[in-house]
């Protein structure tokens, strides 16, 4: 299947989908939107009232605040991919059960898979502990690691933002310095900094050497 493809099957798999309870009070799962092969994905934790509704992600309060994050880091909305790890809503925006988020998990794999991102950020403790099993969100939001072969940028949620008025100068902070990452991240800098210097003391010292 071509990365397409498979984007499409997921949207319809989903769409029909009872591997875990959430499908009950499902009215439209959402499967997450934007270019097949952006080089960002945003995750999410999993639609709120709006978004089970229209089946679209961020769509409702948390989502104008994650439109004006994003506006602040002159990134575009239309060229990035964003979307949750559970699909359908959890009833009255309870947190995803493990086992509806390990029930969830094959659906994000093959969207990742199929768009290949060099760059995923996830929103809220629920996505970061996917790729960052055991990190705490306080303690390393906003700092970029490298994942496998991507780099991947915890923030907190947008919507814990709006509650908790002590987050919004943290995500403000950390979403101000996304360009900044992202050009870190484009030029393969960041974690991988040391092994460029190491490649390069070798080329040194045959020109040292033939001074002697
Ligand atoms: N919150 C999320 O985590 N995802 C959405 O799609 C909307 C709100
Ligand atoms: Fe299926 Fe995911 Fe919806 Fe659960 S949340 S019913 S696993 S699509």
């Amino acid at each position: 299947m071509t990365p397409e493809e498979v984007l499409a099957q997921v949207a319809k798999d989903v769409s029909v989908c009872t591997k875990c309870e959430l499908h009950r009070s499902r009215k439209k799962a959402v499967p997450g939107e934007g270019p097949t092969h952006a080089e960002i994905m945003f995750i999410g934790e999993g639609p709120g009232f709006h978004e089970n509704e229209q089946g679209r992600p961020f769509v409702g309060a948390a989502g104008q605040f994650l439109d004006q994050l994003l506006a602040q880091a002159s990134v575009t909305r239309a060229d990035v991919w964003i979307g949750n790890v559970v699909k359908c809503r959890p009833p009255g925006n309870r947190d995803p059960l493990p086992e509806e988020l390990a029930a969830c998990d094959v659906y994000l794999e093959a969207q990742i898979n199929a768009i290949n991102p060099s760059i995923i950020v996830t929103l809220g403790r629920f996505s970061m502990n996917k790729f960052l099993p055991g990190a705490k969100i306080s303690a390393v939001h906003g700092q970029m690691r490298k994942v496998g072969d991507r780099y991947v940028i915890p923030m907190f949620h947008p919507a814990a933002a709006l509650h908790q008025a002590a987050l919004k100068p943290a995500i403000l902070g950390d979403f101000a310095k996304l360009p900044e990452l992202l050009k870190e991240a484009r030029t393969g800098m960041g974690r991988s900094a040391p092994a460029v210097k190491i490649e390069e003391t070798p080329k040194e010292e045959p020109k040292q050497l033939s001074l002697f």
